[in-house]
């Protein structure tokens, strides 16, 4: 039997108990022997839970203990998680986890430690939930090199965005939907100002750099500005607004950001509607794919954890290479990326031409008295420099 611990008996806990007992029958026989939860670590002691009697205070408890061979931690955030996570690894267990603030701050010295230690560190809930995307990374798509990584990480974000795109509505009425439907949480910042998002790009860039990205120097802004208006121009465009976390291979680094952008009715992302997630890769072998599902909730993502968990028990006693190097990888300079950027600004035409030269105008009969257009593709830094000539720029949202 496999002994394992839980620390954080929260949303994602509770429901790698649920999936560990719903499915012990099938887990037991791709493992070979079954799974048995030891301990609960939690602050409270759950009176009344069939998990009482596992409940435990001090990590202490799990780390000095010799039969428990893996540790789930789903408690979120950096600390005290990263040195409850660091002190279970150094006791040789193996840790798999769903927090994506502690991976993106940390995950390459985790591995480290892992190393050291010869156990694993696994963290296949941190990006997009349930859907498969780090395994897939580190395993099916090792082969290629990966040219881009576009995702939609962001459940929150894209149930309003869809939601504004439905219905018309301004964001703070559907943020304030959502919170009423718990879509989204009492306080909103970390999802819509694109931190969630922008930990979820470091990761993924991580990964696929083989590299430390760290958060702070990806260029990242959130949805909070999105207004009514210009859902109707991204509708005339025949586009979507979707908040996306997206890096690009440019040279020898990845140019990295997160960001409103608008993509085209062609672009398998569009269509990725709701609390729904998606990661877009492009592989110069594989060409183009896309893994899509659900990217929170406490079954789909404890269901990535408990996944974890399987190949954990697999790899008792070896530790799997994982290429995650902890010297920062300095990553590209955002302004020198050439994109094409839909402006709206109080300036007439002749003042837009004059600045920007030829330009697509976009008309919506309900922002009369102003101008939106399309610019041609130029560095970031350009458009910076034209945009403070003109003034009076009310939005800018990138093409994708
Ligand atoms: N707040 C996140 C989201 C949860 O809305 O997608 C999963 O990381």
């Amino acid at each position: 039997m496999i002994k394992i611990a839980v620390m954080g008996y929260g949303t994602i806990g509770s429901g790698v108990v649920k999936v560990l007992e719903t499915n012990q029958d099938s887990i037991c026989k791709k493992i070979g022997e079954g799974v048995e939860v030891k301990y609960i670590l939690d602050l409270r002691d759950f009176e009344g839970d069939p998990v009482q009697s596992k409940v435990v205070h001090d990590y202490q408890t799990i780390a000095q203990d010799p039969e428990v061979s893996i540790v789930v931690e789903s408690m979120g955030g950096v600390e005290p998680a990263y040195t409850f996570v660091k002190a279970m690894l150094e006791a040789g267990k193996s840790v798999t986890t769903s927090n994506k603030a502690l991976v993106a701050a940390h995950g390459a010295k985790l591995i480290a430690a892992a190393k050291e230690n010869n156990v694993n560190f696994m963290f296949e809930a941190s990006v997009g939930g349930g859907i498969p995307i780090i395994r897939a990374l580190n395993s099916c798509l090792t082969a290629d090199r990966i040219e881009e990584i576009t995702g939609i990480v962001n459940g929150t974000t894209n149930y309003i965005l869809t939601k504004m795109a439905e219905e018309g509505c301004d964001f703070d009425e559907v943020l304030k939907d959502a919170q009423e439907k718990g879509y989204a949480e009492k306080d909103p910042t970390a999802d819509i100002e694109g931190h969630d998002a922008g930990r979820k790009i470091a990761i993924l860039t991580s990964l696929i750099a083989g590299q430390q990205v760290d958060f702070e120097d990806i260029h990242t802004e959130g949805i909070s500005k999105i207004t009514a208006t210009d859902i109707l121009y991204a509708k005339k465009m025949g586009r979507v607004i979707k908040l996306l976390a997206s890096s690009t291979q440019t040279d020898d680094t990845y140019a990295v950001m997160t960001a409103p952008f608008l993509i085209p009715k062609d672009h398998p992302l569009y269509t990725v509607n709701g609390v729904f997630n998606a990661v877009f890769v492009r592989g110069n072998m594989l060409g183009d794919a896309m893994f899509y599902g659900s990217g929170a909730g406490s079954l789909p993502t404890a269901s990535a954890v408990v996944a974890d968990v399987v190949e954990l028990a697999k790899h008792i006693g070896r530790h799997i290479e994982l290429v995650w190097n902890p010297e920062k990888l300095e990553i590209a300079d955002y302004r020198q990326q050439p994109a094409r950027f839909f402006v709206r600004t109080a300036a007439d035409r002749e003042s837009v031409e004059k600045v920007f030269g030829t330009v697509e105008y976009i008309e919506v009969p309900q922002a009369a008295g102003e101008t939106g257009f399309v610019t041609q593709e130029m560095k970031e830094e350009e458009y910076e420099k034209k945009a403070a000539e003109l003034g009076n720029v009310v939005q800018m949202i990138r093409f994708h």
